[in-house]
């Protein structure tokens, strides 16, 4: 029986901001963003948006295709969750009109649980067949003003329905894993932006990726070149250049850029969205290659702290008839162009506080936060 993603969707936020805009005022070139980062944009959630809102907004598109009583599970991954105790899920399950017979749970490990929540959907579904389960990604990554990783900071969320006999992407069995105990970015309970050692977590990263490819090849009968194309994790897009490279070298193939082109469209625009981030890059993939038909997609899904994933899956033969370029396309063209200056005083306004109301309210969006009152955080649709 074949098991993977059968359908998805994706949702960002109201504002974006040029990153020539900040190369400007931090007297920085341009070229440095655009071409030493691989960067465009980035996202910018409003004061009445966050991961619930565009998770939301992204699963409620995607389930207007397909009967909600057979889902059962809500797995809610993300880096940027809004509460220490309550999942994420349980603020959706309600704004979605979910049926209570539902179970909702969130996940963690920096940018890597979109992953987990995937392969725990792939694993349930083997059991109940009959049964359908959402998974969700959805991140805000928010670094300080004035630091490096600030060019690389952005929004967005990508909801997937994971079924038996899926539409998109078969995921097959036999996966490649490392976790290693690095400080390269980390991000203490009381703080809204992380800790992170630049140099250090590009290193983490291509030692966990690379180690992550060897587990699964010692366990799968699966050469680098049975690989049709590869995503990545995309902190920033020059970063699935860096790992294919290191790829390269590692297995003494040579692996084109015409590897990964295709995956990073969404990604430059979008800015870092965390655990959203590789499945954005599978979104662009299936959006902008028309010959993906029985092609298999290889994955390297990375979380600093750090833990890493190498899976594959299968593109199915009809993937051209449900997916849905024009959706992405409107999400991004919508969004709102910031000045600097609006940025750096929606950046310092972030973190919602105990009695906080949201009274302007963006319009483009279909939830939103409305406020927090006594401590509790009260979303409605518009
Ligand atoms: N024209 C073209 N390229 C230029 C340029 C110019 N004028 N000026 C600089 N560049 C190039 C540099 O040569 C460099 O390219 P290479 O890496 O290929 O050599 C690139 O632009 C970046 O320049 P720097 O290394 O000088 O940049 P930096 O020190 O300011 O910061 C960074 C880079 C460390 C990635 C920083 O953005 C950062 O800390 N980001 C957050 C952490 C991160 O994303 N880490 C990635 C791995 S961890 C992960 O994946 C988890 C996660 O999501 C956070």
């Amino acid at each position: 029986m074949k098991i993977g993603i059968h359908d998805l969707e994706v949702a960002t936020t109201h504002y974006v901001l040029d990153l020539d805009t900040l190369a400007e005022r931090h007297g920085i070139d341009p070229k440095k963003f655009s071409i030493g980062l691989g960067q465009d944009a980035f996202s910018m959630p409003a004061p009445d948006e966050d991961i619930v809102t565009m998770a939301a907004e992204a699963a409620d598109t995607l389930l207007a295709r397909h009967d909600v009583s057979k889902i059962r599970q809500v797995l809610f991954a993300t880096e940027s969750s809004v509460d220490q105790s309550k999942a994420a899920g349980v603020y959706l399950h309600e704004l979605l009109g979910l049926p209570a017979n539902v179970r909702s749970v969130e996940l963690k490990q920096a940018c890597y649980s979109g992953t987990a929540a995937l392969q725990m959907a792939v694993n349930a579904i083997a059991r109940t067949p009959e049964e359908q389960i959402l998974v969700i990604t959805s991140d805000v990554a928010r670094y300080a003003l004035d630091t490096g990783g600030e060019p690389t900071q952005g929004a967005g969320a990508v909801a997937m329905l994971v079924t038996a006999n899926p539409n998109l992407v078969e995921i097959e069995p036999g996966s490649g894993f490392h976790t290693s105990d690095v400080n390269d970015f980390w991000r203490p309970n009381d703080s809204t932006t992380p800790y992170v050692d630049g140099q250090l977590s590009l290193d983490a990263y291509l030692t966990a990726t690379t180690a992550a490819w060897d587990d699964l090849a010692a366990r799968r009968d699966l050469s680098i070149d049975d690989v049709d194309k590869f995503l990545h994790h995309q902190p920033f897009t020059k970063m699935a250049r860096k790992q294919l490279a290191a790829l390269a070298e590692h297995t003494g193939h040579e692996l084109s850029d015409e590897l990964i082109e295709e995956s990073m469209s969404y990604n430059r625009a979008l800015g870092n969205t965390y655990t959203a981030s590789l499945y954005f890059a599978l979104t662009a993939q299936l959006h902008n290659n028309a010959d993906l038909a029985g092609k298999r997609l290889g994955f390297f899904s990375y979380g600093s702290g750090a833990v890493a994933e190498f899976f594959t899956g299968v593109v199915q033969e009809n993937y051209r008839d449900h997916i849905y370029p024009e959706h992405v396309a409107k999400q991004l063209e919508n969004r709102v162009e910031l000045t600097y200056d609006e940025y750096r005083t929606l950046h310092s306004d972030f973190a919602a506080t105990s009695e906080t109301y949201t009274t302007q309210p963006t319009t483009h969006a279909p939830f939103r936060l409305s406020g927090v009152t006594e401590f509790q955080r009260r979303y409605e649709a518009q």
